[in-house]
């Protein structure tokens, strides 16, 4: 109501309400390596592409007459209430988004601005404890980058834990990293600058395999990162996985209906179907496409869902094809790089707003009526 009050009102936002003008305008305020690195993905980009074109060949069928006055959009994950079912993917190394380098706390922040749950990354610009203070009563999930270092793996999941996270995700599909054209060809990876690896930086297990403190010399310390971050993970580690943690977990990548049959019987508490936006393979299938199969196979194990969500209508219709809750990625960086928490929190907002008008007109009552009503696929 108040985004579309001012609206009318006549006041200009200063976070643009669409995604296609809020790229254009974080492409226009990032400086060009962030760019690339946030906005690029894997190859040529087909599949980041596909992500968010695939949306458009699902549709939805409004239904009449239904009182739809006030609309409900929460959701239960684990015994938690969420206000709606969208949440903040992880991204790593938001730093570079916000001018002061701690994007990871501006969006921590917006979390506890908007109750939009943030999941964060294991590549934070700064510890994760400080990051789940700055989230206040919002609950937060804590998203894991395996390291080969089991206790370094350990010490990461135990903080998490200690700090409050509800639930440990595991990314696995970037035990090493996509091939990503716009950073090769410009030598641009944020991640080998040290500070924006704080969180490791942080962790008593890191920092006690290293000679010297981190402070003393980075460039070891990135060194020594680089050689323990991304163990390859196969199933015989998942029996591992799950003995790190009593909190939920939840297997993140996961994309054919086996592997999400194999997930759960292998104790995962939910699965996030995700090909990581297209900045891991390229070649791919649109993540959307792949949903409904995942939800098929994960029976009544909660499916979350990210890769191309753009606006508030792909959140509905993903929780329409299944998805319990749906992540957004790229667009909450760009309201980071442009107004810092608030910009974050107008675009998580405008993407509620429109889910809610969208259940509003369609005549979806809430989330399990938008579940009943499906998407369909055209032609
Ligand atoms: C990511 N993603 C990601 N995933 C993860 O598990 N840990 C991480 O640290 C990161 N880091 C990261 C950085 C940047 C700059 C981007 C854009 C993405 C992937 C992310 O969680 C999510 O899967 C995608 O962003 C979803 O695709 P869209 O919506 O951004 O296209």
């Amino acid at each position: 109501n108040a985004i579309y009050g001012a609206g009318l009102a006549g006041v200009v936002p200063r976070v643009p309400v669409d995604f296609a003008t809020l790229e254009r305008r974080a492409a226009a305020a990032l400086p060009a390596s962030t760019l690339d690195y946030v906005q690029g993905g894997c190859g040529d980009e087909r599949t980041q592409r596909v992500n968010a074109d695939a949306f458009h060949h699902w549709g939805m069928t409004p239904r009449m007459m239904v009182d739809c006055t006030t609309r409900d959009l929460s959701v239960e994950l684990f015994g938690t209430a969420f206000p709606s079912p969208v949440f903040m993917a992880p991204i790593g190394v938001t730093g570079i988004c916000t001018q002061d380098g701690h994007g990871d706390l501006a969006a921590a922040r917006a979390a506890a601005e908007t109750g939009v749950p943030l999941m964060a990354s294991t590549l934070s610009n700064d510890p994760l404890e400080t990051v789940a203070r700055q989230m206040d009563d919002t609950p937060g999930f804590f998203q894991l980058y395996t390291p080969k270092d089991p206790d370094l793996a350990a010490s990461l999941v135990g903080r998490a834990e200690a700090a409050g996270y509800k639930a440990i995700v595991v990314t696995l599909d970037t035990w090493v990293t996509g091939w990503r054209p716009r950073d090769l060809n410009t030598g641009n990876f944020p991640q080998l600058r040290g500070h924006v690896l704080t969180n490791y930086f942080s962790d008593p297990v890191f920092r006690a395999r290293l000679a010297v403190p981190p402070e003393q010399d980075p460039a070891a310390a990135v060194r020594h990162w680089m050689g323990v971050f991304g163990k390859v993970l196969t199933w015989a580690d998942l029996p591992w996985l799950r003995s790190l943690t009593k909190l939920p977990l939840i297997l993140k990548g996961i994309c054919h209906p086996d592997d999400a049959r194999r997930a759960i019987d292998g104790g995962a508490d939910a699965i996030y179907c995700s090909n990581h936006g297209g900045r891991q393979a390229n070649g791919g299938i649109a993540a959307i496409d792949l949903l409904p199969g995942v939800v098929a196979a994960a029976g009544d194990t909660p499916v979350l869902f990210d890769s191309g969500i753009r606006s508030g209508t792909d959140v509905v219709k993903a929780v329409a094809l299944g998805a319990r809750m749906v992540g957004v990625g790229r667009p909450y960086s760009y309201g980071l790089a442009l107004d810092g928490t608030a910009g974050a929190a107008h675009v998580l907002r405008c993407i509620l707003a429109e889910a809610d008008l969208l259940m509003a007109v369609n005549g979806y009552p809430d989330l399990a009526a938008v579940r009943a009503a499906g998407a369909q696929r055209l032609p």
